[in-house]
């Protein structure tokens, strides 16, 4: 779980506080993710972090003075809840020094594979998937074809300059898994070879270790893993795409990370009927003033 940017368009909340540590409603992203990975069985998660972003690792450390206030003010239940990181999986810290890029922070995590460990799985904490389990999906498919395997999610035309976009081969079949030919970075909408965008998830084979050390810097002069990716795709390693039919929340900047709240937060037990409420009265005072300024335009 790479989680060592700067989250630059999270600017200035990512000046202290690390992206992967906003709360969606309470609980961190990376904690969600986290939750993701143990329920697909995972029991270790190489967290790839920046020097500066200490943070988030102690995040997934047992916290015994809070704990013991806790227990001491009769508070079971919140000890339960700040347990729960730690307890859902070992968590392995990998530095990275500088912000190269999530090709460079993926290529840091081979030093902590075993040697029989043919296939990584990545998970980028800012992106949530739902409902959860797709990656269970992507590895039958790579049981299936071999190589590696990404997930995609059809998006808008307006919106394909802001993710990678995948250019897949042309076929009949009404699958939800495609074969990749190809991936652009971010194109503008006459370039976007198709709307299908990539996602943070990604099972990738182990020799994308050896590609990622074969690329140059790319796009922000960061080291792209979609370059390696393509580079794979240029050389004849398989890789295929499962188009999610879900629904999917983009935290990593606030157009995306403000839905995930509202989504998250109608779904609560607690907050979630109130939230409702507070949303259709503030739905109605904009519309409110919406009108009140129309109509003094027209005057
Ligand atoms: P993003 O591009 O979304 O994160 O990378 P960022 O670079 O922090 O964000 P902006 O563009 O400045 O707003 C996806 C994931 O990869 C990690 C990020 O922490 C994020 O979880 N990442 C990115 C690294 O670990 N190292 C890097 O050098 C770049």
């Amino acid at each position: 779980m790479p989680a060592a940017g700067l989250g630059t368009r999270f600017l200035p909340a990512t000046k202290t506080v690390p992206k992967e540590l906003l709360p969606v409603v309470d609980t961190p992203g990376i904690e969600l993710i986290a939750a993701e990975a143990a329920e697909l069985g995972a029991t270790r998660l190489a967290i790839i972090t920046a020097p500066n972003k200490a943070g988030v690792l102690a995040h997934f450390e047992r916290s015994s003075e809070l704990e013991e206030t806790l227990m001491e003010r009769g508070k079971t239940d919140q000890v339960e809840i700040i347990r729960r990181a730690a307890d859902l999986i070992k968590a392995v810290p990998v530095t990275q020094d500088k912000p190269l890029g999530l090709g460079h922070a993926v290529g840091l995590a081979e030093s902590v594979l075993d040697d029989d460990e043919d296939v990584v799985a990545v998970m980028l904490p800012d992106d949530l998937v739902l409902p959860t389990g797709v990656m269970e999906r992507m590895a039958q498919v790579r049981a299936e074809f071999g190589g590696s395997v990404l997930c995609a999610v059809e998006v808008s035309e307006a919106d394909v300059s802001k993710y990678g976009i995948f250019e897949i081969e042309a076929d009949t079949k009404d699958s939800d898994v495609k074969k990749v030919k190809g991936m652009v970075e971010k194109p503008a909408i006459e370039d976007a070879p198709s709307r299908l965008a990539a996602t943070g998830r990604y099972l990738l084979d182990r020799k994308i270790f050896d590609a990622l050390r074969r690329i140059t810097p790319g796009a922000g002069g960061e080291l792209q893993l979609t370059d390696a990716i393509d580079l794979l795709i240029d050389e004849g390693h398989p890789v295929h795409i499962v188009i999610h039919q879900g629904k999917r929340h983009d935290l990593g900047n606030p157009g995306g990370y403000i839905p995930a709240c509202v989504d998250f937060g109608l779904s609560h037990p607690v907050y979630g009927a109130q939230l409702k409420d507070a949303i259709k009265q503030i739905l109605a005072e904009h519309e409110a003033a919406e009108r009140i300024a129309d109509d003094s335009q027209v005057k």
